[in-house]
């Protein structure tokens, strides 16, 4: 039994507003959640409200989401029995009553979403990952981490078009050994682009911004930093994983990469050789939201040498999801749980992830809180994979910290990819 919520407006990891929204229940439970925030989304993600009062924030403010949380919200829940957390999301869903949470917005449904279940566990007198687990009927594993070390697109001023450059060390040992790789490759980076020259500030996820056009050229840089700090590039050291979020560069039709205009099947050409030349495992919005007929062909030409994820085009939707896996397009998934909006439904997409062979990564969103949730999500259901950007900035390290955490009390857990 819920018998207070509040939320309040706080500021995210890009200075803008979001929620915090803290829970207490009958029995002493009192929990608090952060919401996150992208800056590159899909157009069928949940609906985030802004209250769009030029004279606050640029109009970026939440009052109205947080006034929802406090007013409707708190008033329909408190004081209510709920069976589960899973209950708490059904109320929310019906209070609501739109298809993206339009409503009372979807960033004051996700933050107490993420109460409730954090709530459950507290009452359940387990740890959250071992709570979802239980919840999701997962066997809990530790994730490779991927570490977002050069940023581009939306999340910095520079004129790279692909957004995310990432180090993923498949061959660690251990969750520590993997995160004490990407800080040491990423101190070696910032050495090497100094050296070079280049500006060293940071984009949104913790990442360099260098001032590079060319995404070969960053590749390379990435491979440079991996060798010079004596780990193996390749799937056996450290392998590398790109989110170009190719829906912000593509533009009349066609791709803008790197001051060329291309066609589908001409970027898609251009990945196989980059496959061909840099040890890349994973490739995520390689081609628009809207461009299925090319992701088609995208999954045929590479599905069996990388991993091909849906970010934008998936939106941690279900039904999407279901779609997608019937007609054949990418083998895996990136899952934000404000993209769909509630807890439930994101381990529902999870599992349709599960049943249908699709790998899934759990994923921050550029505009964090501290909130650590997305951790124990990734271990309770055993994905096998994460990202939460740089290995630096709080917002971003909280998130692997507290996986390390998790590693060192729990030595027995597994980690590492899971099987599809
Ligand atoms: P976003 O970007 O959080 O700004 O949407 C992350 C991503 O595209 O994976
Ligand atoms: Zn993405």
């Amino acid at each position: 039994q819920i018998t207070d919520l509040h939320a309040v407006e706080i500021l995210d990891s890009r200075a803008r507003p979001t929620l915090a929204v803290t829970l207490t229940t009958v029995d002493g439970a009192r929990v608090r959640a952060g919401v996150p925030s992208g800056a590159s989304t899909g157009t069928r993600e949940a609906v985030e409200l802004r209250d769009g009062d030029a004279s606050r924030y640029n109009g970026q403010g939440v009052r109205t989401a947080v006034g929802h949380v406090n007013g409707e919200i708190a008033q329909a829940l408190t004081g209510r029995s709920f069976d589960s957390a899973a209950d708490v999301d059904r109320a929310l869903l019906d209070l609501d009553g739109t298809d993206t949470k339009a409503r009372l917005g979807a960033n004051a449904v996700i933050g107490v979403s993420m109460a409730a279940m954090r709530a459950e566990a507290v009452l359940a007198g387990r740890e959250l990952w071992q709570h979802i687990a239980q919840v999701a009927g997962t066997t809990p594993r530790l994730p490779v981490p991927h570490f977002n070390v050069v940023n581009g697109g939306a999340h910095a001023t520079n004129n790279l078009d692909f957004q995310e450059f990432m180090l993923a060390p498949l061959g660690a040992p251990s969750l520590p050994e993997a995160v004490r790789a990407g800080a040491e490759v990423y101190a070696k980076l910032k050495a090497i682009l100094s050296a070079q020259g280049h500006a060293v500030g940071l984009g949104d996820e913790g990442g360099f911004a260098p001032a590079v056009d060319r995404p070969e050229e960053v590749l390379q840089l990435l491979i440079d930093a991996v060798t010079a700090t004596g780990h193996a590039a390749g799937r056996e050291g450290i392998a590398i994983a790109l989110d170009p979020a190719a829906s912000e560069f593509h533009r009349d039709g066609g791709y803008d990469v790197a001051g060329e205009k291309l066609t589908s099947d001409q970027l898609i050409e251009r990945y196989e050789a980059i496959v061909d030349r840099f040890p890349l495992w994973s490739i995520e919005d390689g081609l628009a939201e809207d461009d299925w007929g090319g992701w088609v062909r995208l999954t045929e030409r590479l599905g069996d040498r990388v991993q091909l994820m849906g970010d934008d085009i998936f939106v941690t939707n279900p039904a999407i999801i279901t779609e997608a896996i019937s007609k054949k397009i990418g083998n895996s998934a990136l899952i934000k749980v404000n993209q769909i909006g509630t807890v439930t439904e994101t381990l529902e997409a999870m599992r349709i992830c599960r049943e249908a062979g699709y790998t899934q990564m759990v994923s921050h969103r550029s505009g964090e809180t501290e909130d650590s949730f997305i951790a124990d999500l990734v271990v309770g259901t055993g994905s096998g994979q994460i990202k939460s950007g740089a290995p630096a900035r709080g917002e971003r390290v909280a998130k692997y910290n507290r996986l390390i955490e998790i590693a060192e009390a729990n030595p027995s857990l597994p980690f590492g990819l899971a099987d599809a």
